[in-house]
């Protein structure tokens, strides 16, 4: 079934010139970009995109470091998109859970600078691709 996700290429990895390597990543899979922006975000974009991880200890680190820089905002498209970016993206820890050979166990180190985003779920996929491309 062809699905949309929201993949963000976040400020760390826009700032170590990793985003060639991820959208290589992308496409060598198979998947489709449908939209791409550089952008660096609003605090409020960040807090809609975040909220349900308002009430944990580091919601505000992450929200300084999001609204940081630019980032990468991508639409990625194809057969199980959302499961296929979380499996190219590796464990949200990037070195207790993400395994060499993807994204994060390739190229990151701490859980907060873990590189990219990508939904979990078709629900958050179709939140985050309204917040981050209303026209698409
Ligand atoms: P992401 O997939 O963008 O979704 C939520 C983000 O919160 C996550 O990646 C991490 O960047 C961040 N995060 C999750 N858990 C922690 C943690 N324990 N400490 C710092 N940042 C975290």
């Amino acid at each position: 079934m062809t699905e949309r996700t929201l993949v963000l290429v976040k400020p760390d990895g826009v700032a170590r010139g990793l985003v060639g390597e991820v959208i290589a990543r992308i496409e060598r899979k198979g998947l489709k970009l449908a939209a791409l922006e550089l952008r660096t975000v609003e605090r409020s974009v960040a807090e809609e995109h975040y909220a349900e991880h308002k009430e944990r200890p580091f919601f505000g680190d992450l929200l300084e470091f999001i609204t940081s820089g630019p980032l990468v905002a991508i639409a990625v498209e194809g057969p199980r998109a959302i499961a296929a970016f979380r499996q190219l993206a590796g464990g949200t820890d990037p070195v207790e859970k993400a395994t060499p050979g993807t994204l994060r166990g390739d190229f990151a180190l701490e859980t907060q600078y873990n590189l990219v985003h990508g939904s979990d779920s078709p629900e958050s996929a179709e939140r985050e691709l309204k917040l981050w491309f209303p026209e698409v």
